[in-house]
Order: structure tokens, then C-alpha cells, then sequence
């Protein structure tokens, strides 16, 4: 616990030791929306707060950059970091921040796939073939876990496509992944487990909903083979993105998957866009490894869009019972019907064949315009987004900062960095924009990047 006194301002944060970083934002974030800290409050520099708590002052300065990204807090030259004017009742993006898409025209933020390309016509076609068709009872309460037609179409298409163990009994649909992760979480806890190790880089938004639940965080290094096992410590349960750490892009090794395996304890496997990879075929699901241990998290935000909030887990018979306890109410039964339909039709696979090939083209095209810059993305060729180096977050964000001035939001790293920072770079989503933007895009990132590219390319020390 430490309590600091700075510009007349008496700031109580609740901090213990570890996950500094997770906590000063989490404190932060409840001051302000408790009302603790009130709209144009001035915060201390972040030299005076990191002396007074005793942190880096680093972490202080990415915990001010996350909290002004998420709209909480605000930067103004000359006069210092404030609690912005707009914050309650909910968060606010602010848009005057890098990284925000409400002032930029073009937007390569990761996260979203092409809303544009969502396939309306087959959705529409397979809504209506699967209600006409449907019973009545289906439009009752109905099971929690989710439509035994679902999960049985799932169950094949896993199988077939990922190459997952899984029988329909062990399926439950939820709302997405993050939902998955707050049931997974819950079910963890009932079961006794109390440390979840994640990736060092990863969602802020994902290590919230477990931390939330009750949950401890431990962070994971990850190198150019993905996650470090041997750095789980004692962690009760691990959370993974084997085929495409997010965001480095790089791959789960098969060394470390077997390690991650063989010591014991849950694993939760996020394989949030498993079906993009571009150069050969996808790498199969860590999951089949060991399905009595190894939780298999799907989604339809990256295949389809977000906003069908739909995503499916694979459960091991000992952790269902208290994952089905922990679910609440599931999707619509309607939308789980028009999934069903869609995949058992082919639809589904035809969708993912053709973004597949739009966005393996667009990440090509984003490889050969940095190549004359002399500038290349790390990670495997898959996905929705990539990741490029730079050697200091320093260039990074004034790399966010330059785009943000010329009408492109772009994220750099320390947006996803949990613990100790030792990388930098960008990430860029190149899938986000509707086809007819992508050019103008890809050129406005490229000017961007020529012009900081003197900066960039400095000496290695990721954190200056
Ligand atoms: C690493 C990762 N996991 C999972 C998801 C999907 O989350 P949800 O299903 O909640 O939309 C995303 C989407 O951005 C992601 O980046």
C-alpha cells in the first residue's frame, strides 16, 4: 500500500509488490470512475509518482499512455497529464489520442477483421433456412451450454479444420472469447486454482476479465519460440496463443507446446484466428496434445465479425461441470442456429477460403512496401495482423504520434505489454480497412514511417 501526496493531491493507491503495472492502472482507473480523482484533476509528473511509490519510472509513463489511450486520462503539452473531462459513466476514447480511430480516416489498429467483407447474403440465406426448419422448443431457455446442433457441427468442423479432439458434449457456446475467459476463469477459481500465466503481450482487456474473477496474473516471456514454459513457475493454469502469439505474430515451438503440456496444470488455448495462415498449412490445435488438460478457445470475431458474439470452448470433462455453472445466459439462440446452418452448408468454410486469400494479399502488399524502407515484419506469415520491430518504445510512439498527425491510427506495443518491457514496434492490423482503403492506408503508414525512420532505426534498448 503506498499513498502519495502531489499537487495538493492526496492519491491512495492500494499496491503490493508484484503486477505494479496491472495495479497502478486498475487503481487509477477505479479512482477516476469512482470519483476519487474528478474530471481536469491534474496528476502528479510521472518522476514525482514513481518516486513515491517506488516503481520505475517507466511503468508510471506506460500506465499515464494506456490510461490516455483508453480515454481515462488526457496529455497536453505544457500542462501535464489530467483526468479528462469526459469519463463518467463509462470510459471515453479519447480522441485526440494515437491509436484511436474516432479522428483518423484510416485505420490500421489490430483487432478487427474487414467489417465490409462479412458475408450478409449467405448469413441472411442460412438464418432463414435454419429457423424455418427449426422446432419450436429450440426458441425455449434451452441448454446453457449452447444448441446441440451447434455444438455438433462444431465438434466436426474442429475436428476437421483444427484438427481438435472435442465431441459435442464438451462444447459450450458463449459470447466471444472474453466471455469464454471470464466462465474459464471462474471455473478455474471453483476448482482451486489461484495463478493464471499469461504472455507478457497480450490484451489488457483479457488480463482484466481475469483479474476481475480473482484471479492472480503471472507473465510469460515470449522469444522468437513463443511463450518461455520454463518461466510458468507454479502457475495453477496457462493462457496461450499457439499458432499466432498476439500480437508478435511468431509461433508456438513444438518443444514448448510439449513442455507446457508436460507440466501439468490447465492450459487455455487461444486460437483466436487459427484459420489464417498463409504461407503453409495451419499448424494444428496444441489442444489435441492433451485434451484432458488443454482448454480450446474458438471465435467467430476474426472469421466473421466481432459483433456476431459468438465463440466456443472445448472443455475437459473435469473442468465442465464447473464451467457450465459458471456461464449465466448464452447467445441468442437464433444466431447459434444461423451458425449451425452456415457451417454445415459450407458457407463458413467458403468465407474463410476467401478472407484467407484478402488478407494473405494484404499482408504481401504491406511486406513489399516496407521492404524499401528497409524495414521487414517479424512473426509468421498469418493472421490478421503483423508486427514490426523498432528498437525503442520511444520511436514507437512517436511513430503513433506522427500517424495520429497524418489521419492514421496504428498501436504500438506498450498498448499490450504486461509486466517488464523488452521489446517495441508496431502493430499493425491489415485486415481492418474495407479493400477500397487499404491502398490509401498502406501508403499513408509507409510515408509515416519513412519520415520517422531516421529515429527508428537508433540504437537497440527497447525501453528508452
Ligand atoms: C488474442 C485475441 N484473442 C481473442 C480475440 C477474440 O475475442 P472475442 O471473441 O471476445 O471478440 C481477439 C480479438 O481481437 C484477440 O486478439
Amino acid at each position: 500500500m503506498a499513498e502519495t501526496w502531489a499537487n495538493g493531491l492526496d492519491l491512495h493507491l492500494d499496491l503490493t509488490a508484484t503486477r505494479v503495472r496491472a495495479q497502478l492502472e486498475t487503481a487509477l482507473r477505479d479512482a477516476i470512475r469512482s470519483g476519487r480523482l474528478t474530471a481536469g484533476t491534474r496528476l502528479p509528473a510521472t518522476r514525482t509518482l514513481a518516486a513515491d511509490l517506488g516503481v520505475a519510472r517507466n511503468t508510471v509513463a506506460e500506465v499515464y499512455g494506456q490510461l490516455v489511450a483508453e480515454g481515462w486520462l488526457s496529455a497536453r503539452t505544457g500542462s501535464g497529464t489530467l483526468v479528462a473531462s469526459r469519463v463518467a459513466p463509462a470510459p471515453e476514447p479519447d480522441p485526440a489520442a494515437p491509436g484511436s480511430a474516432r479522428r483518423h480516416r484510416h485505420d490500421l489498429r489490430p483487432g478487427e477483421p474487414d467489417l465490409s467483407a462479412f458475408p450478409r447474403g449467405p448469413w441472411l440465406a442460412a438464418a432463414r433456412k435454419a429457423l424455418d426448419a427449426a422446432p419450436d422448443a429450440v426458441l425455449g431457455y434451452g441448454d446453457p451450454c449452447g444448441l446441440p446442433v451447434l455444438r455438433g457441427v462444431l465438434a466436426e468442423y474442429l475436428a476437421r479444420a483444427r484438427g481438435v479432439v472435442a465431441r459435442p458434449g464438451n462444447i459450450v457456446i458463449c459470447s466471444g472469447f472474453a466471455h469464454g475467459l471470464e466462465v474459464l476463469s471462474r471455473a478455474l477459481l471453483e476448482t482451486g486454482a489461484r495463478t493464471l500465466a499469461v504472455e507478457r503481450y497480450g490484451h489488457q482487456a483479457h488480463r482484466d476479465v481475469v483479474v476481475r474473477q480473482g484471479l492472480r496474473l503471472h507473465p510469460l516471456p515470449v522469444d522468437a519460440s513463443g511463450a518461455v514454459a520454463s518461466a510458468a513457475g507454479d502457475a495453477d493454469a496457462v493462457l496461450l496463443t499457439p499458432a499466432h502469439q498476439f500480437p508478435l505474430g511468431v509461433t508456438l515451438a513444438p518443444h514448448r507446446r510439449r513442455a507446457f503440456v508436460d507440466r501439468g496444470g490447465i492450459v487455455i488455448e487461444d486460437d483466436y484466428d487459427g484459420e489464417f495462415r498463409y504461407d503453409r498449412q495451419p499448424v494444428g490445435a496444441m489442444q489435441a496434445l492433451a485434451p484432458d488438460r488443454v482448454i480450446y478457445c474458438g471465435t467467430a470475431s476474426k472469421s466473421l465479425a466481432p459483433g456476431v458474439r459468438l465463440a466456443w470452448l472445448v472443455i475437459p470433462p473435469r473442468l465442465h461441470d464447473a464451467a457450465a455453472a459458471a456461464l449465466g445466459g448464452g447467445p441468442s439462440a437464433l444466431d447459434q442456429l444461423t451458425l449451425a446452418e452456415l457451417i454445415s452448408s459450407g458457407g463458413y468454410d467458403r468465407q474463410i477460403r476467401r478472407a484467407r486469400l484478402a488478407y494473405r494479399r494484404r499482408r504481401d502488399r504491406l511486406v513489399a512496401a516496407l521492404a524499401p524502407l528497409g524495414l521487414q515484419v517479424s512473426g509468421i506469415a498469418a493472421g490478421l495482423h503483423a508486427f514490426l520491430d523498432f528498437p525503442r518504445t520511444a520511436s514507437e510512439l512517436r511513430a503513433e504520434t506522427l500517424a495520429s498527425r497524418h489521419g492514421l491510427a496504428v498501436e504500438g506495443l506498450h498498448r499490450y505489454t504486461f509486466g517488464a518491457c523488452d521489446r517495441a514496434g508496431l502493430v499493425i492490423g491489415y485486415a481492418r480497412p474495407p479493400e477500397h482503403a487499404y491502398t490509401t492506408a498502406l501508403a499513408r503508414l509507409c510515408a509515416v514511417l519513412a519520415s520517422s525512420t531516421g529515429s527508428v532505426i537508433a540504437t537497440r534498448s527497447p525501453c528508452g
